[in-house]
């Protein structure tokens, strides 16, 4: 599979671009053909499960709107012939095919990676000039669209808006994407896209946690734990100490309270990988009505049937001592380093059922019966 860089190859575009600076290709996807157009999108707007917005206005009348899905077909009927933008996040999810293109992009940890975000303009359409936290992928799918960026910039947003647009915005750079042009952005940098034709760009994006995502998180994990990260003590406790302050050794016995949480936490790794399993998880998988047992799973595979990735699972596994551990939205299971990579590898594993061993075996069941692979029968 090929990565979507045009000549640069992973290697140097993770070198010289990714997380530093800006980075324009030229038909990133020669011939590129949407496999969704700008009707799909608004069918998908119109369903629960879809989480979508309807962004409205322009920078110089600085008259933002949004709106959030699900919408009914009669909204989409009664819009405007321009300056608007309907937002799709985690499209890939809902449609399996998408998948293949997200693929395209492994030459960044699947753990990396959050969602295809799909927008369709109208001419004038934007969302304002704005910056992201993490880094992105704008792939120009249909029509063209003016892209402005700015790495030194003012940050004060538009007071009383909706969006988290800049009062004001000089662009350094500017570009005109055509189909198949990809511009990556590292995050904080600002941007504004205006729609030339009616199209669509499809959003890579990243995902970051921040220090204080991973402590909250930390933080429930412990609590849940056997010792609780532990209690404060103070056994040289004296007396004299004014009322009400917290003394200079009572802050450190605290603070290394904290520590202790983190360096002498031996089940750190466990967490951070449980957590990215299910950071930013729109949708919990649910478990099939029928489970199977192990037995009845490998005749199944052996005859044929098919493993999926629940599109809302997400999966991330670490080393040990013993093989992988393997996270699925937040559930661990034990199995073998090539079984978890085989399962992270694409949302349609090829297992080789008849030479699975037992505990593997096992796991895969557990998998299928929590939900995280969903089992299609032989055609
Ligand atoms: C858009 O597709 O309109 C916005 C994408 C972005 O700025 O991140
Ligand atoms: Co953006």
């Amino acid at each position: 599979m090929t990565a979507p860089l045009g000549d640069l190859s992973p290697e140097r575009f993770l070198q010289e671009f990714w997380q530093k600076k800006p980075c324009l290709i030229r038909q990133a996807i020669p011939d590129f053909e949407p496999l969704l157009d700008g009707d799909d999108l608004a069918g998908l707007a119109c369903e629960e499960m879809a989480e979508s917005r309807l962004v409205k206005g322009t920078f110089a009348a600085a008259d933002w709107s949004v709106e959030h899905g699900p919408f009914s077909n009669d909204h989409f009927s009664a819009l405007p012939g321009k300056n608007w933008t309907l937002l799709v996040q985690d499209v890939e999810k809902h449609y399996a095919p998408l998948h293949a293109l997200m693929q395209q992009f492994n030459f960044i940890p699947s753990w990396r990676l959050d969602d295809l975000m799909i927008s369709y303009a109208a001419t004038g359409g934007s969302v304002g000039p704005h910056t992201d936290q993490y880094d992105v992928f704008l792939l120009q799918a249909e029509g063209r669209r003016r892209w402005q960026i700015s790495r030194s910039f003012e940050p004060e947003l538009l007071k009383d808006c909706a969006l988290n647009v800049l009062k004001q915005f000089e662009p350094e750079q500017e570009w005109i994407l055509e189909p198949g042009d990809m511009l990556y952005l590292p995050p904080n940098v600002a941007h504004h896209g205006v729609a030339l034709d009616p199209g669509m760009t499809w959003s890579i994006g990243s995902r970051a946690p921040s220090g204080a995502d991973l402590l909250q998180g930390l933080g429930e994990w412990l609590a849940f734990s056997d010792e609780q990260g532990g209690r404060y003590s103070d056994p040289s406790l004296e007396t004299g100490n004014r009322a009400g302050e917290i003394d200079v050794s009572a802050l450190r016995g605290l603070r290394d309270l904290m520590l202790a949480g983190i360096d002498g936490n031996e089940d750190l790794d466990n967490y951070l990988a449980a957590f990215m399993s299910r950071f930013r998880l729109a949708h919990e998988p649910l478990p099939p009505a029928e489970t199977r047992t192990s037995a009845e799973l490998q005749r199944a595979l052996i005859g044929g049937a098919v493993l999926f990735r629940n599109p809302w699972t997400r999966l991330t596994w670490i080393e040990n001592e013993c093989g992988a551990r393997l996270y699925a939205a937040g559930q661990a299971y034990d199995c073998s380093t090539s079984l978890a990579e085989n399962l992270c590898r694409g949302n349609q594993p090829h297992i080789d059922a008849a030479l699975l061993d037992q505990p593997s075996l096992t796991t895969l069941t557990a998998l299928v019966n929590n939900g995280h692979f969903l089992l299609t029968a032989a055609d």
